[in-house]
């Protein structure tokens, strides 16, 4: 089996795109690949973060993606900070990184051109972490969406020039665009992606919102004045937008639903998506607290923690043996 790692940074809380985007993808992948996922809690704190505030989300990630039906028996989960291999790869990867390609990493171009304060040196050295992240467990691929393609090739380029500094010592790995996941968008503005940002709670669907609430959101998403249920994303995104979530969480190829809908109005769409919408999330919040509840968290990690920490040891063993730290 081919194997793929992935981080998830613990800031900020779930929501619909993320589900259908990211997570349904993992649920999939799972079966096909030998799948690694953390919580990214060093990459975490590049930027500040009540302790309070890492602990609850870092909870919330794991009890969500669990209730979203990731397997532990299949899948190892864990938390970076569990994992000194991180750190210490993290750091030899930074010292193989030269300032002029991390000065590149859009993220961090974008903040310093925005003229932004207090960006930290760890949000400057923060690709060179996540390559080490990658290169540890030799992956064969890794997930990822269009803004980190960039930190992947780079990966690549940090593994070629240890490889080729000392000698053969990473696999080479390869981004797998996510892009069979489905794009949503915010049922306000459907022109723009469905996000986390705090200045449009109506277009979000949050996975832990109040399922009545969630419903509403739905009911009042943004339209158009055309009257017929079609999918034109082109010209109508409200109500392709809304005919993509019912498809993707019932399952129901948009055609079907688009015929079911032939002479009828807006209305009545939204109705039974308002209804999909509240019986998925009462089914997720259910398993959601009886995960939390259950202490099954701890144990998810310990035992991914084992795992990881035996390969990536492996690993940095022969690192540490090839820079010459070990004598
Ligand atoms: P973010 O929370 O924006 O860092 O995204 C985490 C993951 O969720 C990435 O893999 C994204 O591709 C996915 N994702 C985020 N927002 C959406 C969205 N509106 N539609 C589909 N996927 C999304
Ligand atoms: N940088 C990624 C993000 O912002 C998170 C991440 C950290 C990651 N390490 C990784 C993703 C390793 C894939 C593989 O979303």
């Amino acid at each position: 089996m081919e194997r793929m790692v992935s981080g998830i940074k613990p800031t900020g809380r779930l929501h619909l795109g993320n589900y259908i985007g990211a997570i349904s993808q993992f649920i999939k992948y799972q079966e096909e690949y030998e799948l690694f996922i953390f919580i990214a809690n060093l990459h975490a704190i590049t930027v500040p973060i009540e302790a309070k505030e890492l602990r609850k989300n870092t909870k919330d990630l794991i009890a969500l993606y669990l209730a979203c039906g990731l397997d532990p028996e299949k899948t190892t989960l864990f938390l970076q900070s569990d994992v000194d291999a991180h750190a210490k790869l993290g750091w030899v990867m930074t010292c193989t990184s030269y300032v002029g390609e991390l000065q590149r990493m859009t993220q961090y171009k974008d903040k310093t051109a925005k003229g932004e304060s207090g960006i930290t040196a760890g949000l400057f050295t923060y690709p060179p972490l996540m390559a080490g992240d990658i290169i540890l467990y030799d992956a064969d691929y890794v997930p990822v969406g269009k803004d980190q393609t960039q930190h992947v090739e780079l990966t690549r380029d940090l593994a070629e020039r240890f490889n080729n500094r000392y000698s053969d010592t990473f696999k080479i790995p390869k981004p797998l665009t996510t892009s069979v996941g489905q794009k949503i968008c915010s049922l306000q503005d459907p022109t723009k992606k469905m996000s986390k940002s705090v200045t449009d709670p109506k277009g979000t669907i949050d996975l832990l919102d109040d399922p009545n609430v969630a419903r509403k959101k739905i009911m009042s998403a943004v339209t158009d004045s055309i009257g017929i249920i079609q999918y034109d994303p082109e010209n109508q995104p409200g109500i392709s937008n809304l005919l993509t979530i019912q498809s993707v969480l019932t399952n129901e190829p948009i055609e079907s639903i688009v015929s079911r809908y032939q002479g009828k109005g807006y209305g009545e769409l939204k109705k039974e998506i308002g209804q999909t919408i509240f019986d998925f999330l009462t089914d997720l919040q259910s398993k959601y607290k009886a995960i939390i509840e259950s202490g099954k968290i701890d144990e998810v990690l310990k035992q991914g923690a084992e795992k990881a920490n035996y390969i990536a040891n492996k690993k940095i063993r022969k690192v540490y043996k090839k820079v010459g730290f070990t004598l």
